[in-house]
């Protein structure tokens, strides 16, 4: 079965294709020749994983799928939430954490959370699953595995950031693989 994943992040790619099941074969936009950028102007994550999808469904009626995903810091009421790419105002990785620590300073309550949702266009109708990673936001980054605010987010139950842990602990921790094994039990079901 051939799925279409409406992204371009190529991070988000390499780590679905470790956990997709082998009779799914899941082809990129740029592996369908659809190389525009689709803004996320919607205000949640599920808006603008749907919006994805229908930017793909305007061109081709196919099955597909999208992921929008963001990190939720309790005592910023949620931020960056939906805005977790652009935090700082860049879609600059080390500006974005810069920021959130300094917004962070002297905070005593650090928890947060990792949340992906997924989009899934499945023979005519529009499904969501989504997928959480709690944890607690560290004082200064550690680490450079994994992307993102991965060296600054300890996940419950370890005391080392994203970016110290091994790739095969964040795959299996990730949001995004909570998220997509409710995905994958819904289209084994439903294929
Ligand atoms: P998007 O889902 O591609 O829009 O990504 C939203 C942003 O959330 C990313 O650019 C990262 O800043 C952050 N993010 C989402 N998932 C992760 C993750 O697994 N590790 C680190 N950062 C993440």
């Amino acid at each position: 079965m051939k799925l279409i994943f409406a992204t371009h992040n190529n991070n988000k790619i390499n780590e679905i294709a470790k956990i997709t099941p082998e009779h799914i074969e899941v082809l990129s936009l740029s592996e369908i020749g659809f190389n525009e950028e689709i803004p996320e102007t919607e205000l949640t994550l599920e808006g603008n994983a749907k919006l994805k999808v229908d930017a793909i469904l305007k061109n081709k009626n196919v099955n597909c799928f999208s992921d929008d995903s963001g990190l939720f810091v309790e005592a910023l009421n949620g931020d960056p939430g939906v805005f977790s790419a652009r935090y700082s105002g860049e879609r600059d990785t080390a500006m974005n954490n810069e920021l959130l620590l300094r917004n962070m300073k002297s905070v005593e309550s650090r928890s947060a959370y990792y949340m992906s949702v997924f989009c899934l266009y499945f023979k005519g109708t529009h499904h969501f699953f989504e997928g959480r990673l709690y944890g607690e936001i560290a004082d200064h980054p550690k680490g450079s595995n994994g992307f993102g605010y991965d060296p600054i987010f300890i996940p419950n139950g370890y005391t080392s950031t994203l970016g110290e842990l091994s790739e095969i602990i964040k795959l299996e921790l990730s949001h995004r693989t909570i998220a997509l094994n409710k995905m994958k039990e819904f289209l084994a079901l439903n294929s």
